[in-house]
């Protein structure tokens, strides 16, 4: 809730003021990313950045939602990779070839450090009302910093690193525009520098450090690895219980409950990315998440939905028939699918090019396509009327994170095949109006070849069809 509200403060006013108790920081996860990865990814990014250039890299800022109440908070992906630390507001600063800073045990000395975590300070009475905060302490006891400040001291100790160090260069991501006042005054020094120098043609370069950032994020790490298979596994789990507790009669909702029940249950933080249930007509709206539909008999059931856990999103996408039963044209379409995403998921070991691993796809799919006569002649624009989206992208921070065009070992990559028949396609039998297929499963490349690691949750129809026999969580009454 936004602190400074109108409602906070008549709150405030109403009770004794008091300043409170000093809150400790508690951090409860215990299979966060080390300190020591965070620590080995800022390292990298200094080594590439160089001796005669720094860095600046910005936390995420808090975003209202309505009126009091704000976003949940979620930190930016690049801050995170390279700090591991949580909080908004915070900035962190490079310097490769060491800025002289006052020892926080003994202030009467100084010491060289090349790197600053600046975050925002203790505030007891604020903390009692949002939440604790790290503090400088707190930064360095647990996420590991060497040095840490409150960002009040930002201005100067930028100052004296760009000016002292004789910097020829400053990595900072370009600003957006919707930055919070907060954001805009933590970042006001850089900004005056650049307009400043803009006006006098200064010798600093200004350099964009997130391109250096992405090209270390395509490979990762095995506590990256460990975090998303984790993420994927939950993901896995929820499928099986929505599928165990679709039904006709049930609205779209109901099973993005059973999903979002089950990420919460097993310690997701969030959904990677909003729940999509779309059943018949839905089912072909690739990022359908409004789910209000009431499921009918008869329907086919898309949901594209996955969990995030400690900023780490997998995507999984299960596609079943609302009764637990494939109809003969479901059948059909979604053997063209699976067969597609087996092909392609044969072929993906290192060194091997994802245009290629996605042409395979697209080759099953048209001749499938083809066979049972949903198009009448084999060229790209007859299949692509029904496939209309890529084979997959790799998945990591972000849903949709970064790759390279070459497959390598550590690379985790989705291979989500789809096709949608909308109502009235021209030429198509009618039989098929309305379903919509997408199977979608997170790949790991691997040195020998690759991992599924979404495999908890079936896709063969049998396997499909058997588990949803059973009995899931979303069936019992709420009452
Ligand atoms: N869930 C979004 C996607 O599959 O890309
Ligand atoms: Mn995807
Ligand atoms: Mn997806």
């Amino acid at each position: 809730m936004r602190f400074m509200s109108k409602v906070a403060i008549l709150f405030l006013l109403a009770f004794v003021y008091s300043p409170g108790q000093e809150l400790k920081y508690i951090e409860y996860d215990t299979d966060l990313l080390p300190t020591s990865f965070h620590k080995s990814r800022r390292d990298s990014l200094r080594a590439k950045i160089g001796n005669d250039a720094i860095a600046v890299v910005y936390s995420n800022w808090e975003r209202v939602r309505n009126g009091d109440v704000e976003y949940q908070f979620r930190q930016d992906d690049n801050f995170y990779y390279l700090t591991g630390f949580p909080e908004p507001d915070a900035l962190l600063l490079l310097v490769p070839k060491g800025l002289s800073v006052r020892n926080r045990e003994d202030t009467s000395k100084t010491v060289s450090v090349t790197e600053v975590l600046f975050v925002r300070p203790k505030d007891p009475l604020r903390e009692q009302w949002d939440g604790r905060r790290y503090g400088p302490e707190g930064a360095m006891k647990l996420k590991g910093f060497l040095h840490a400040e409150t960002s009040d001291k930002f201005r100067q100790m930028f100052q004296q690193a760009l000016f002292s160090s004789g910097a020829r260069a400053l990595y900072i991501p370009p600003m957006p525009e919707d930055l919070s006042q907060e954001m805009l005054d933590l970042l006001r020094p850089i900004r005056s520098m650049l307009e400043a120098s803009k006006a006098r043609h200064s010798q600093v370069e200004v350099r964009d450090p997130s391109p250096m950032v992405y090209s270390m994020r395509i490979i990762k790490s095995p506590e990256e690895i460990a975090i998303l298979a984790k993420a994927t596994q939950i993901s896995a789990f929820a499928h099986n219980q929505a599928m165990m507790s679709c039904q006709p009669g049930m609205f779209e909702y109901e099973l993005q409950a059973v999903y979002e029940y089950v990420y919460k249950k097993m310690g997701a933080e969030y959904p990677g990315y909003p729940c999509i249930v779309g059943a018949a007509e839905n089912s072909i709206v690739l990022h359908y998440n409004t789910n209000r539909r009431q499921i009918k008999n008869g329907d086919v059931v898309l949901a594209d939905c996955a969990a995030e856990y400690h900023n780490y999103s997998s995507d999984v996408t299960r596609t079943y028939p609302a009764n637990g039963k494939f109809s003969a044209p479901q059948r059909r379409i979604y053997e063209i699918v699976l067969d597609a995403q087996n092909a392609s998921i044969a072929m993906m070991r290192p060194g091997v090019a994802w245009r290629d691993v996605q042409a395979k796809a697209d080759q099953v799919i048209e001749d499938g396509l083809f066979k049972i006569g949903v198009i009448k002649e084999k060229n790209v624009r007859a299949h692509r009327r029904f496939a209309i989206h890529g084979l997959g992208h790799p998945v990591g921070l972000n849903v949709h994170d970064v790759g390279a065009p070459v497959l390598q070992a550590s690379m985790a990559y989705t291979v989500e095949p789809g096709v949608y028949i909308p109502e009235g396609a021209e030429g198509v039998d009618p039989a098929y109006y309305n379903i919509g297929v997408r199977i979608e499963d997170v790949i790991l490349v691997t040195p020998e070849g690759n991992k599924n690691l979404s495999s908890d949750s079936p896709r063969e129809m049998n396997e499909i069809e058997a588990l949803m026999a059973k009995k899931g969580i979303g069936n019992q009454p709420v009452k």
